[in-house]
């Protein structure tokens, strides 16, 4: 297969492109082959830090396309059918080998691409907002990353479930294009105190939860634009940075600091439930993942550094 693929971890330059053995088909496994790859802002993350668990090390978390083959102990998945699938690693290539319960029926008519982006983000933000994040109607959220993949899928979702919705981004520009989206405040992450601006919006009473995709040095003001007895999602550390929460900030506000992890249960019944009403949702075109750049996946190398350097709003794609 041709793949992308890496020894040792460092920015997008690590990233090699070529001839690979195919992936080996387990017994329980699914064999995609792949149209579309969402670039995820883990696949960077973990080129960053995360030490490679064999070489050469195809990174990618998540791609779209046609069973190619199934394994003996497949029974849900059939040959030609159109799916999404997850891996901890491997969808960077144009095979991908996924386990059964990592497979994700594309419904009829759905743009593959489109499928393609899709269970990560909302099923991280849905998870943040409401499976661990109990967020109900009326309440204020304010999300940290607000134009990237799982922050574009956090605002659609608790606007939609009606949640006064902050978001930050770097400049006003990603704001603006934010409100279609359910958008009703943006923060300037760069020009603008993060604090100051809840305050003000929020008549100096802070937002109900938190949901934070960048992590570093941000994670202060987010603590403190919280109001008493509110909610911190801990999504992920886009920054590169991982921060520590200020063991006195979460004793005198009597924060809860909730972590979540919605790779580790996609395989779940109840992942493959909230999937399914996700992708029912953007077929009526209630939510969407809007696409800022494809590139084929020979350029892997530019797309990841697209991804990094850009600021894209919403995802990246590669095609094989
Ligand atoms: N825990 C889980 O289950 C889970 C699942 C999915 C993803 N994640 C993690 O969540 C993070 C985001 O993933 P993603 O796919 O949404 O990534 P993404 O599409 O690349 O978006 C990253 C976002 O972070 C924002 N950002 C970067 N630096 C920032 C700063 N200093 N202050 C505020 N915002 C900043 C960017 O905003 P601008 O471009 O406007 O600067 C961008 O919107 C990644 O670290 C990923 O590993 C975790």
């Amino acid at each position: 297969m041709k793949a992308i693929h890496y020894f040792e971890n460092g920015g997008p330059e690590v990233m090699h492109y070529g001839e690979l053995p195919d992936p080996v088909l387990e017994d329980d496994c699914v064999l995609i082959a792949v149209e579309w790859i969402s670039i995820e802002g883990g696949d960077l993350l973990n080129r960053l830090v995360t030490p490679p668990a064999h070489t050469p090390f195809v990174p990618g978390y998540q791609a779209a396309g046609k069973v190619l083959a199934v394994g003996p102990r497949v029974t849900r998945v059939a040959v030609g059918e159109s799916v999404v699938g997850f891996n901890w690693c491997g969808s960077h290539a144009d095979l991908f080998a996924v386990p059964e319960h990592f497979a994700y029926a594309i419904p009829e008519g759905m743009d593959v691409k489109q499928a393609a982006a899709l269970p990560i983000a909302f099923g991280t933000a849905y998870d943040a907002l409401f499976t661990y994040g109990d967020l109900r109607e009326g309440e204020t959220v304010l999300v940290q990353g607000g134009a990237g993949g799982v922050g574009l899928a956090a605002i659609q979702l608790a606007a939609q479930a009606g949640a006064k919705v902050i978001a930050t981004a770097s400049d006003a520009a990603r704001l603006e294009r934010l409100v279609p989206y359910g958008l009703d405040h943006g923060i300037a992450y760069r020009s603008e105190s993060i604090a100051e601006r809840v305050d003000a919006l929020t008549g100096g009473e802070g937002v109900d939860i938190v949901v934070d995709m960048a992590g570093g040095k941000g994670v202060d003001a987010l603590m403190a634009s919280l109001r008493r007895h509110g909610r911190y999602m801990v999504v992920g550390a886009a920054t590169g940075e991982v921060p520590q929460f200020g063991f006195f900030d979460v004793i005198n506000k009597a924060l809860a600091i909730k972590g979540v992890t919605f790779g580790r249960e996609m395989h779940t019944p109840r992942a493959h439930a909230l999937l399914a009403e996700i992708f029912a949702r953007a077929a009526k075109g209630e939510l969407a993942m809007p696409i800022d750049r494809e590139f084929a996946l020979s350029e892997g190398v530019a797309a990841h550094t697209h991804v990094a350097n850009a600021h894209p709003f919403g995802r990246v794609m590669m095609h094989p």
